[in-house]
C-alpha cells in the first residue's frame, strides 16, 4: 500500500470556498505560456498562472487557503499521539487543470524534489477517469476524492490517453511537510541546553 485515498473529502461549503478562492486568482492573475527550458523547470511562482503546452495543463500556484480548510487537512493527515506532524507548505495550495486546449495532458513517472514529503491530490472536477499511477498502482479518483501520497518516495505519473475537445480534468495539490511539533522542540532545546538529558529526566 503505497497511498490512501479519502472519499468525498470536503463538505458542499468548503468546495464553494476553494472554487471562489480559485477564480479571484484565475481571474487576476496573467497568465503565461510557460516553457520549462526558457524559465525554469522547477520554479515556484504564486503570482501568474503557468500555461505549460508541453504537459497540457494550467496551473496557478499560491492560492490562499481559508483556516477551516488548513486545519481540516492538518486533522486529516496528522495522528494527535505522534511527535511530529505534516505541515502545509505555505499555508497555499496549486490548483491544476489539464485539458488539450493548452497542449497534450502528460505526466511521466517522476519523484518530485524539494521538502513536500506527503502531496494530497484532490480531484475538484473531471468530465474523464483518469487514472493516478503511484508506483506500480492505478488509483481513480471520483470528483471530491483525496489520494495521499508521498512523492520523494514513490515513482508518480498518469497514464497515456487520447484526449478529446473538452475533456478536462481539475485538480487541487496540497504539499506538505514533515515538521517536528511544539513539544518535541522544546525537548530538543532542553536537551541542547543541557537541562534534560535524552531520556527526559533532570540532570543532577
Ligand atoms: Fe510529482
Amino acid at each position: 500500500m503505497n497511498s490512501v485515498i479519502i472519499d468525498n473529502f470536503f463538505s458542499k461549503e468548503e468546495i464553494e470556498q476553494l472554487s471562489a478562492a480559485i477564480n479571484q486568482e484565475l481571474s487576476t492573475r496573467e497568465h503565461v505560456e510557460w516553457v520549462d527550458e526558457i524559465h525554469g523547470k522547477y520554479t515556484y511562482v504564486d503570482t501568474i498562472v503557468k500555461i505549460q503546452e508541453q504537459l497540457g495543463r494550467s496551473t496557478c500556484s499560491g492560492i490562499q487557503l481559508p483556516k477551516n480548510i488548513i486545519e481540516k487537512i492538518h486533522d486529516a493527515v496528522n495522528d494527535k499521539n505522534s511527535t511530529n506532524e505534516y505541515v502545509l507548505m505555505n499555508y497555499t495550495v496549486t490548483y491544476a487543470e489539464y485539458n488539450p486546449k493548452f497542449g497534450t495532458p502528460d505526466l511521466s513517472p517522476h519523484y518530485d524534489g524539494g521538502k513536500a514529503s506527503l502531496i494530497l491530490d484532490y480531484q475538484l472536477e473531471s468530465n474523464i477517469d483518469w487514472a493516478i499511477g503511484v508506483d506500480d498502482e492505478l488509483h481513480t479518483l471520483k470528483d471530491n476524492d483525496a489520494l495521499f501520497l508521498k512523492p520523494l518516495d514513490y515513482s508518480h505519473y498518469r497514464p497515456k490517453r487520447i484526449w478529446k475537445d473538452g475533456e478536462y480534468v481539475k485538480m487541487l495539490y496540497f504539499d506538505l511537510r514533515l515538521d517536528t511539533k511544539f513539544d518535541h522542540k522544546l525537548k530538543i532545546n532542553n536537551i541542547y541546553n543541557g537541562v534534560q538529558n535524552r531520556n527526559g529526566e533532570e540532570h543532577a
